[in-house]
C-alpha cells in the first residue's frame, strides 16, 4: 500500500468538517512538516456531502482536498456509510437496526443501520458512486476506506427488521429444504422443528439457552451481509477509481463477522490500534494486576496479536481447502500478500474505556515501532486536532483543543522512519484462528473463565514469551513452510480441514489445544465422538472434560515436570498416541492429559506454565531457537532488523543493550 516509500510512513485521521475552513491549509502544511505522508478523511461526513436528498455540496471537500494536495499529502477517502444522515433515516426508518433485546437502535450517534436493509444498500451504492465519480481520479487520492469499523458497538448483527426478514431466505438457499435444516440444527431436541421457512427468527429473546446451531447460522448470515454490503461499495470504487487501493479499518478483537471473508474483497487491510483502551475494554479475561501494570502502555502481546492477525488476513487459502471451503479465494488468482496499515493509532488518552490514563512517555514511539516490526507499512494517528465538539471531546489528538502540539506530536518529531524498512516478518510459527470456531466455542463456554480469545491468546502469549515471530492464519490457509503450527481452539472441524491438517503434518510439527474438533460444520458434535475426523491424526479419542471453577485445580505430571491445572482439563483414550502428561488426582486421575502421536501434540489441560514448557520443547524439536523473555520485554523481527522492546516501567538489559522504561532499540543485521 506504500509502494513509493521503502520504509514506514505516517498518516493522520483528519476532520476538516469539524474546524473552520481557515485552518485547513495551515493544518495540511503542519502535517507535512511533521513528516506525515497521508491523511484519512470523511468517514462520517455524509450530512455535509448530501445535506438534503439528492443535493450535493462538494465545495468544502474540494477545498480540503486541494489543501492536502498543495501540501504534498496523499488522501485516503472514506465512504461515509457509517453515519446515514437524519433525512435518510426519517424517510426510511426501516434502515435502523435492532439490538438483541429487540429494541430499535435510534439515530443520534453512528452505525445506525442494518446491513441487510435493501433500501440502505441502495443508498450505500448511491453515495459511494457519487463520491467516486467526483474524486475517483483526483490526483491526491491514494486509496479508499469502506465505511468505518464494521461491527463497532455490536452492530454487525441486527435482531429484527431487515435482517429478520432476510434470514429465512438465506437459510433456504443454504439448506434447500427444511428437513435438512432441522437435521443440521438437531431441532428434534426441544421440539424446535420448523415446517415453514417464515417460522424461523433470529436467535434472541428466548426463554433459555439458544441452540448453538441456530446461533451459528445467524452469525454466518450476518457476516455474509457485512461482506456483501462492502462488496457492493468495492465494485463501484474499482470501476470509478482504478489504481487506488481499497481497504477497511477493522477493530481490536472484533467477533461480529468472519474477518477473513470480509477482507477477501479488499486490496489490503488496516486496523485501529488503541492499546490502553484495548487493555481496559477488550481483555476481560486478564486480571486486575495485569491491567494495572500495563495501564499506561497497553500489553505488548494484546497489541501484537492484532497486528499479526491483520497481517495474515489476506494470506491465500490452500488450493485443496479453497475448493472446499465456501467463500475462500482460489490461491492462483491472488497477488502476493500486501502490507497492512494501522488506520487509527492512539496518540494520547482515549475516551471510551472505563479508565483512560495518559500514555507513558515514549509509548507513542513504542507503539509505532512495534506496528512497523509486525508488518505495518503505514501508521495513521487518530486524530489531528482533539475534537472540540460532541461525543469525543475527552479524546486526544496530535494537537490539543487549543491547537498546541500534544505529547504524541512531540514523540513523532524524533522518530527515525528511515531506520524502519518495509519487508517480510520471518515467522516460522503459524497460529490458526477461525471465527466459526470462536462463535461455537463461546456459544457454550462450559466454564465462565474459558473463552476462545482467552485460550487462543494464552498460546500466543507463551510463544511471544519464547521469542517467536508468529503468523496468525485461517486454518485453511496455505500452511507450507512453517516449522510449527499451533491450533489453540480449533473447535469446528470438517473432513476437508482434517485432510489439510494431515497434509501439513507431513512437513511441520502440530500442536492442538483443548476442545479441538469438538464440532461439525453445523455445530453438532461428531456422531463417533470427538475429535471425529481428526482422530486418525491425533491418535486418540476424547474421554471426559472437566470445567474447573476458580480455586478448583487438578495436578498433571510429565516426564520431568508437574504442575497445577485450572479452568479446563480433558482426557483421552489412546489409539496410537502416547501420554506425555497424566492427571495425578481428581476425577480423571491416571488418564492422559497431554498426548503425542509422532509430530502431533494435543494439550488437553489448561495451565500457562504447562503451555510454556510444552511449547518450548515443541519449538526446540522443530529446530527453532527459543529465548525466555522477561515479562513485558519483547523481541520482533522484520526485514533483517530486530526490534528490542521494553514495555515495563523498569530499565532492562537485553542482548547487550540498556533499555530505559517504555523504549526500544532497533538492531540492524546489515
Ligand atoms: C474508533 C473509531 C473512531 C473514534 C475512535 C476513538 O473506534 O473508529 O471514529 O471514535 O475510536 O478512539
Amino acid at each position: 500500500m506504500s509502494p513509493d516509500h521503502p520504509h514506514l510512513t505516517l498518516a493522520v485521521c483528519d476532520y476538516p468538517e469539524h474546524v473552520p475552513q481557515g485552518r485547513w491549509a495551515d493544518y495540511a502544511r503542519q502535517q507535512k512538516a511533521l513528516g506525515l505522508s497521508y491523511v484519512r478523511i470523511a468517514e462520517f461526513a455524509w450530512s455535509r456531502m448530501e445535506p438534503r436528498p439528492g443535493e450535493f455540496e462538494w465545495d468544502w471537500l474540494d477545498e480540503a482536498m486541494a489543501a492536502y494536495e498543495a501540501a504534498g499529502l496523499k488522501v485516503v477517502l472514506c465512504t461515509p456509510t457509517a453515519t446515514p444522515p437524519a433525512w435518510l433515516i426519517r424517510a426510511h426508518p426501516e434502515i435502523l437496526p435492532y439490538d438483541e433485546q429487540g429494541r430499535v437502535r435510534e439515530f443520534g450517534s453512528r452505525r445506525h443501520y442494518d446491513f441487510a436493509s435493501p433500501i440502505y444498500r441502495q443508498h450505500s451504492r448511491r453515495i459511494t458512486r457519487e463520491l467516486a465519480e467526483r474524486y475517483g481520479q483526483h490526483p491526491a487520492v491514494a486509496g479508499w476506506q469502506t465505511d468505518n469499523e464494521f461491527g463497532c458497538h455490536d452492530t454487525a448483527r441486527s435482531y429484527g427488521g431487515a435482517s429478520a426478514a432476510a434470514f429465512p431466505g438465506w437459510l433456504e438457499a443454504r439448506y434447500g429444504n427444511l428437513e435438512a435444516l432441522n437435521e443440521a440444527w438437531g431441532n428434534v431436541f426441544w421440539s424446535m422443528d420448523y415446517d415453514a421457512w417464515q417460522q424461523i427468527k433470529p436467535p434472541n429473546l428466548l426463554v433459555t439457552e439458544v441452540n448453538p446451531s441456530h446461533l451459528l447460522d445467524f452469525y454466518r448470515f450476518s457476516s455474509d451481509n457485512v461482506r456483501d454490503f462492502q462488496a457492493e461499495q468495492v465494485a463501484v470504487l474499482r470501476e470509478l477509481s482504478p489504481g487506488r487501493f481499497v481497504t477497511h479499518n477493522f477493530m481490536i478483537f472484533e467477533t461480529g463477522f468472519d474477518h477473513y471473508d470480509v477482507a477477501a474483497g479488499l486490496d489490503c487491510v488496516s486496523w485501529d490500534n488503541y492499546p490502553t483502551g484495548m487493555l481496559e475494554f477488550f481483555s476481560g479475561w486478564m486480571d486486575e494486576d495485569f491491567k494495572l501494570r500495563y495501564a499506561r502502555t497497553g500489553h505488548p502481546d494484546l497489541i501484537a496479536f492484532n497486528h499479526d492477525l491483520y497481517r495474515g488476513m489476506l494470506r491465500p487459502r490452500s488450493k485443496a481447502a479453497a475448493t472446499l471451503t465456501p467463500h475462500s479465494q482460489p490461491l492462483d488468482s491472488q497477488p502476493p500478500t500486501p502490507g497492512f496499515w494501522v488506520m487509527e493509532q492512539q496518540c494520547g488518552q482515549v475516551n471510551w474505556a472505563p479508565f483512560n490514563p495518559l500514555p507513558a512517555a515514549g509509548a507513542v514511539q513504542l507503539w509505532t515501532a512495534q506496528a512497523w516490526a509486525h508488518g505495518a507499512d503505514t501508521v495513521s494517528y487518530f486524530r489531528w486536532r482533539a475534537a472540540t465538539i460532541a461525543q469525543e471531546v475527552m479524546h486526544s489528538g496530535l494537537l490539543r483543543h487549543d491547537e498546541t502540539p500534544d505529547r504524541g506530536y512531540a514523540e513523532l518529531e524524533t522518530l527515525n522512519l528511515e531506520a524502519m524498512p518495509l519487508g517480510g516478518v520471518p515467522a516460522r510459527v503459524a497460529l490458526l484462528h477461525d471465527y466459526e470456531s470462536l462463535w461455537l466455542y463461546d456459544a457454550q463456554k462450559q466454564s465462565a473463565t474459558q473463552s476462545y480469545w482467552a485460550q487462543t491468546f494464552g498460546y500466543y502469549r507463551a510463544l511471544r514469551e519464547l521469542g517467536q515471530d508468529i503468523d496468525i492464519l485461517h486454518p485453511d490457509a496455505d500452511l507450507s513452510g512453517y516449522a510449527l503450527i499451533v491450533a489453540p481452539a480449533l473447535t469446528l472441524m470438517t473432513p476437508e480441514r482434517a485432510a489439510h491438517l494431515e497434509a501439513a503434518a507431513q512437513t511441520s510439527r502440530l500442536v492442538f489445544g483443548p476442545r479441538s474438533a469438538y464440532r461439525t460444520a453445523s455445530g453438532r458434535t461428531p456422531e463417533d465422538g470427538q475429535p471425529g475426523v481428526l482422530a486418525g491424526l491425533l491418535g486418540a479419542k476424547l474421554m471426559n472434560f472437566d470445567s474447573l471453577r476458580p480455586g478448583l485445580t487438578v495436578r498433571v505430571e510429565g516426564p520431568d515436570h508437574a504442575c497445577d491445572v485450572s479452568g479446563w482439563a480433558e482426557s483421552y483414550r489412546l489409539q496410537g498416541a502416547e501420554a506425555v502428561y497424566r492427571y495425578l488426582d481428581g476425577p480423571q486421575e491416571g488418564q492422559a492429559a497431554v498426548i503425542r502421536r509422532q509430530n502431533v501434540t494435543v494439550i488437553g489441560a489448561h495451565s500457562q506454565e504447562l503451555l510454556l514448557a510444552l511449547l518450548a520443547s515443541e519449538l526446540r524439536a522443530a529446530g527453532l531457537e527459543t529465548e525466555r523473555l522477561p515479562e513485558g520485554v519483547r523481541v520482533s523481527r522484520r526485514a533483517g532488523c530486530t526490534l528490542l522492546q521494553n514495555w515495563t516501567i523498569q530499565p532492562v538489559r537485553l542482548h547487550g543493550h540498556d533499555l530505559p522504561p517504555v523504549s526500544f532499540v532497533l538492531e540492524n543485521e546489515a
